[in-house]
């Protein structure tokens, strides 16, 4: 699926074929629950102020630093667009970004045109899982504090990797007691507050398991108390600006 680019395209929770196990996957009401307009105007307007948070400037550097020029970026659960803006910014040609979140899209759609990128930038509405069979690949692939909202892990990541064809970045809760205790606590209001959105604390080496599965491997990574940045690289892979 290429969509129009500034045109977002609305498939949240469309259900696959009957005889799919995965129809019950889709958490994509939650998600669009979850990050609604208030929270997407409140990022919008931290954005502008400050520009991307710490760890997504990790992770744009990192990136940038593994070579932009003419590639084309997949950006899932980009939210309002940050590394999207950055990467084309540094030089990448064209992007791509699938949110659940409606209000987030729509803010990256408006934060878009203000920036003059929107000619280059395509939004899809739906969860990755969905939409992943008829979404192209790319040279790079960000989930940038997306895993971490997200329940099958095993399946959003290695479906998530094979669209990457040269990088892959993710940030992702580091899985030490203090993060698994704010997830349980999380949890814990959510019961009470009747909210099925979960922030969930996968374990790093599953993933990293899972990502040299799907044939990729550690380029670069930064740390902080909360989070992993990592960048893996597919082996052999020519960048497009080469
Ligand atoms: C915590 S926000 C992060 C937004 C942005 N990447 C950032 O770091 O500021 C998580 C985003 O991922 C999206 N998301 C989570 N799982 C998703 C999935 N399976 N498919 C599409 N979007 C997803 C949510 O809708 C939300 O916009």
């Amino acid at each position: 699926m290429v969509p129009r680019p500034g045109a977002p395209t609305d498939l949240c929770c469309r259900h696959e074929p009957p005889g799919r196990a995965s129809v019950t996957r889709c958490e994509c009401e939650t998600l669009d629950r979850e990050f609604d307009e208030e929270a997407a105007q409140a990022e919008v307007e931290h954005y502008q102020r400050n520009g991307p948070d710490r760890t997504t400037r990790m992770l744009i550097d990192l990136i940038i630093a593994a070579g932009v020029r003419d590639a084309e970026l997949l950006d899932i659960g980009g939210g309002i667009g940050a590394v999207q803006h950055a990467l084309l910014a540094a030089g990448a040609s064209r992007a791509v970004g699938v949110d659940a979140s409606s209000a987030y899209l729509n803010a990256a759609r408006q934060e878009a045109e203000r920036r003059d990128l929107d000619g280059r930038i395509s939004q899809v509405h739906g969860d990755f899982l969905v939409l992943a069979p008829e979404t192209a690949a790319a040279e790079i692939v960000t989930l940038d504090r997306v895993v971490c909202c997200y329940g099958d892990m095993g399946a959003l990541v290695s479906r998530s990797a094979r669209k990457a064809r040269r990088l892959y970045g993710l940030v992702v809760p580091r899985d030490t007691w203090w993060m698994r205790l704010a997830a349980a606590a999380y949890a814990a209001v959510g019961r009470l507050t009747r909210n099925r959105y979960r922030f969930y604390v996968h374990r790093l080496r599953s993933i990293d398991a899972i990502l040299r599965r799907e044939g990729l491997r550690p380029l670069s990574a930064r740390r902080t108390m909360t989070w992993h940045v990592l960048v893996y690289e597919r082996p052999g892979a020519t960048p497009a600006g080469r």
